[in-house]
């Protein structure tokens, strides 16, 4: 049996990092200030904090400026608004992303709803998530944009494509059909209460999975030749004895073995999440300056 192609998401993210960095070379000599991106991290999540230290460091490598924000666990909702409220007023910053998940005492919905729409990188405000369901141009997940990108350069044109998206999170299923659905792919949302699963998923060219379920996706689950985007990242117990290893929430072993082509993980889509964030930083502080955005291509 042949194996499948690997998607190498790693290396489409660095190309795309550097396309960015060349961009923000250009915005900041227009501008006469570099793109800003803030991220604040309420809390001490350990994995949110490797990932808000990559983000930093990732944004200063492209030219962009940093501002990270560290608020203790029991900040109030009141506190973190007015400091959303500052971050929208203040002309150093183009993009906001408050890193979630937040402390359980947190309204997640309600803080998000303050970021203003021009700054919204992570896409996630009413009024970007309408904006996609209408089909205007807006700010998108970054998550599911860098799923797209993998797929149309993969693919060229998904038009016509049965998709499967297995997952309906704000973060990534739900804005991932609607990006499917722009493509004019047949999209299918599946998810915990979906009957006959395996079915589904057998009628798929596209699968994207997204359910944070390790290795759920079985072989015999894909159709000969699909293209597999797998979007967990899931810490499992390794062979050897304390140590942990991370998969997906597809069966990467046996998927391979009949699909077309396949993200893995690490190196699939992961990497894809930050450099998306930096495009879409810059795609604001475009707007925001009222400078044209040359490069297309982004
Ligand atoms: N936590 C995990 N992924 C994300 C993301 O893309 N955006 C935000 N804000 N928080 C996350």
């Amino acid at each position: 049996m042949s194996q499948a192609a690997v998607i190498d998401g790693k290396a489409f993210a660095a190309d795309l990092r550097a396309r960015v960095g060349v961009a923000a070379a250009a915005f900041e000599a227009k501008a006469g200030r570099k793109a800003g991106l803030a991220v604040v991290l309420v809390g001490e999540d350990p994995a949110s904090q490797v990932y808000v230290r990559n983000k930093g460091k990732q944004t200063v490598e492209a030219g962009m400026a940093s501002f990270e924000h560290k608020l203790p666990a029991d900040t109030t909702q009141a506190d973190l608004i007015a400091l959303v409220e500052r971050l929208n007023a203040d002309p150093a910053v183009d993009g906001i992303l408050v890193q979630l998940p937040l402390p359980k005492h947190l309204d997640e919905q309600a803080v998000v709803e303050r970021i203003s729409p021009n700054k919204d990188v992570d896409g996630l405000t009413p009024t970007s998530t309408g904006r996609l369901a209408l089909g205007l141009p807006g700010l998108v997940p970054c998550t599911p944009l860098g799923c797209l990108m993998l797929l149309k350069d993969r693919l060229g044109s998904l038009s016509g494509k049965e998709a499967v998206v297995i997952g309906r999170s704000i973060l990534v299923g739900k804005p991932m059909a609607q990006l499917l659905l722009a493509e004019s792919c047949t999209v299918t949302i599946a998810h915990s209460r979906t009957q006959n699963l395996p079915d589904v998923v057998r009628r798929a060219d596209i699968v994207v999975a997204a359910v944070g379920r390790p290795e759920m996706v079985k072989a015999d689950w894909i159709k000969p030749g699909a293209t597999v985007i797998d979007v967990g990242i899931n810490r499992v117990p390794a062979a050897e004895e304390g140590k942990t290893r991370l998969v997906g929430d597809v069966d990467y072993a046996g998927a391979s073995s009949v699909a077309g082509a396949i993200t893995p993980v690490p190196g699939g889509v992961g990497p894809m999440t930050i450099a998306v964030l930096l495009r879409n930083t810059l795609v604001a502080a475009h707007r925001n300056a009222g400078v044209a955005l040359e490069d297309q291509a982004l």
